[in-house]
């Protein structure tokens, strides 16, 4: 996907050896046109697979995610985000760790969106160390349903989230590979 590196490498943002700010692709702004194509390359993906549900997690997940389902044609689901809660019998909740934040937080999805004969594909924007996404994974688990696959746009191949998930058998597809930033560059693996 050749625009999205390109966007990557105009508008991205080397904070560090480990990580890439992408405000103004991904985690603050939004490009509508290259989204709903990334949206389509994930559709294209994982059509054969019958998926009946795409998962996110808020916030920013939930445009790329959009556009994965709307190229489907099934309803999108993004987990919500507390800092606590009162566990309700008809919600399910993991507690990740948030690598950028600094701290634990709630992923939660009513039982009411996740039913034992979905089959679930797990869409997000950026992939580090996977806690999000392992979160995420169990609730669907949880859940009955079927993960079906993975979406990522941005893997970030320095760290271990994505391969420890290809690992566990999950079929984890990415857009873009970053395999490096040391010095202030992006390098792309491929
Ligand atoms: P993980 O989901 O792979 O475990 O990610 P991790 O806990 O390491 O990071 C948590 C948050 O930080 C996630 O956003 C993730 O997308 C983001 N993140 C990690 N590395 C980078 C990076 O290099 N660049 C950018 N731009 N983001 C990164 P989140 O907590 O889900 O927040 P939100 O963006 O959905 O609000
Ligand atoms: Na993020
Ligand atoms: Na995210």
């Amino acid at each position: 996907m050749d625009k999205l590196k390109q966007a990557i490498i105009e508008q991205g943002v080397v904070v560090s050896d480990q990580v890439l700010k992408l405000d103004a692709l991904l985690n603050h702004q939004v490009d509508p046109q290259l989204t709903m194509e990334m949206g389509r390359q994930f559709a294209d993906l994982f059509r054969s697979e019958h998926v009946t549900r795409v998962v996110t997690v808020e916030s920013s997940g939930i445009s790329i995610a959009f556009a994965t389902a709307y190229a489907l044609g099934v309803p999108l689901v993004f987990a919500r985000r507390k800092k606590s809660l009162q566990v309700e019998s008809e919600v399910l909740c993991e507690r990740v760790p948030s690598f950028t934040k600094g701290m634990v937080t709630d992923l939660l999805i009513s039982k009411e969106f996740l039913k034992e004969n979905d089959r679930i594909l797990f869409i997000d924007d950026i992939i580090a160390n996977g806690d999000a996404a392992r979160g995420l994974i169990r609730i669907i688990e949880r859940s009955g349903a079927t993960l079906i696959g993975a979406g990522i746009v941005v893997e970030k191949c320095f760290q271990p989230g994505a391969n420890a998930l290809r690992e566990s058998g999950i079929r984890l597809e990415s857009l873009a590979k970053i395999a490096s930033l040391e010095g202030g560059k992006i390098v792309f693996a491929e």
